[in-house]
């Protein structure tokens, strides 16, 4: 029987959410019902509320969230009722010609449920990165399902669904951050800060935090920077060569994804090294640059999805990790809210107040 339950919805572009009904079909084959435990407020559910990533209203908001599974459609076994699980929008398909070739991390074919969740009144949702997690249940493909340690605080845990994933994997995964490296973070909220933490995991002894907002380099710190740069005060691209001998980081990560920022990142970074672009820009912006600078540093240019994550080879060690003490996963984790709080939470982050806050029921 299709269920009833609230979730909060976007319904025209830049109106306020609204909690409202939304019904649950049962799960169809391959897909499964989590019952939401936590969710984070991540930038993208207000970038989806503000027409940023395409028309399709109204968008059940909510992508970083941790639950346990209800019930499973036919043919699902990798998932049972009772599991404890974090959900990813990147569900690796396995057939396209990225995962035939070995490149699971770029599957340009995720899964995601076929059935549509509803307003009351039938009117389709599109769920936020194919999760919808800001609701008391939620309707994913059983991929998108990953088993994780139940001793983890769920507010916790969900942050690894999206942002914390990006962040950490867009230095360890994308960057290939390693030992010894120095590493120079743009923009430390909760996806810079992630990449901070994991340039730390990865042995990096040297990681440069860059923000215009002071409180958010205390935090930066707290996660594993050692140096930080206020760029309203200092220019970036001086500051991060001064602090690594002159020649700039070897790994540069811009986690804003402004044409500004991206150029700090290019031009901060020693010659043969890595820009990662893991913040993302929106369609207006433009880039001009001298493409003989191209050639002549060298080094890579690189884009993140989702930190080049596996959800099933990162999270549950990344969770082990945390229980362990060794990854202070629990820091990004600002405050704790309402399902109905969502709206507020927008502000709060809008106003730099939080890294992360987190929906929990
Ligand atoms: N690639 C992915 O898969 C992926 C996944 C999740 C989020 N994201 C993106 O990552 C970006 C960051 O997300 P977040 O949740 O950390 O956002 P956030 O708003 O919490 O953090 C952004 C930080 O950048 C700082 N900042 C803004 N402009 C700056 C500038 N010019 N110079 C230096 N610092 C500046 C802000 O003070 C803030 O601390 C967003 O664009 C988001 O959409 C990407
Ligand atoms: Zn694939
Ligand atoms: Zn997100």
């Amino acid at each position: 029987m299709p269920q009833t339950v609230r979730g909060v919805i976007a319904r025209s572009k830049g109106a306020p959410v609204e909690l409202t009904d939304i019904v649950i079909p049962d799960p169809g084959p391959g897909e499964v019902v989590v019952a939401i435990a936590a969710c984070g407020v991540c930038h993208t559910d207000l970038t989806y509320r503000e027409g940023g990533i395409n028309d399709e209203f109204p968008f059940l908001l909510g992508h970083e969230a941790a639950g346990t599974v209800e019930s499973v459609g036919e043919g699902v076994d990798s998932v049972q009722p009772g599991d404890y699980v974090v959900l990813n929008w990147r569900a690796v398909c396995g057939q396209c010609r990225a995962c035939k070739r070995g490149r699971p991390q770029y599957c340009f074919s995720t899964f995601n449920a076929t059935q549509k969740m509803t307003l009351t009144d039938g009117t389709e949702l599109t769920p936020a990165l194919g999760i919808g997690a800001f609701a008391d249940k939620t309707l994913v493909h059983a991929g998108q399902c990953t088993k994780v340690d139940p001793a983890a605080d769920p507010a916790v845990a969900g942050l690894l669904g999206c942002g914390v994933m990006a962040g950490l994997g867009a230095a360890v995964n994308t960057g290939a951050v390693s030992r010894g490296d120095s590493v120079a973070v743009i923009g430390c909220g909760g996806v810079g800060d992630a990449a901070i933490a994991g340039a730390r995991l990865a042995g990096a002894n040297k990681i440069i935090a860059v923000d215009r907002d002071a409180k958010k380099l205390e935090w930066a710190t707290e996660l594993g920077a050692t140096h930080t740069v206020n760029a309203t005060e200092t220019e970036v691209v001086e500051a991060v060569q001064a602090l690594t001998g002159g020649f700039g980081a070897d790994v540069v990560i811009d986690a804003v994804g402004r044409p500004e920022t991206w150029k700090q990142a290019f031009y901060a970074r020693d010659l043969a090294g890595t820009v990662v672009l893991v913040g993302v820009p929106t369609p207006d912006m433009r880039l001009e640059m001298p493409l003989l600078d191209f050639f002549s540093r060298g080094g890579a240019l690189k884009s993140s999805w989702y930190g080049d994550c596996l959800p099933e080879r990162d999270f549950p060690v990344l969770v082990d990790l945390y229980l362990q003490g060794r990854l202070p996963l629990d820091k990004f984790v600002t405050e704790r809210i309402g399902l109905d709080d969502v709206e507020k939470a927008f502000h709060t982050m809008h106003a730099g107040e939080v890294l992360r806050s987190v929906v929990v029921w």
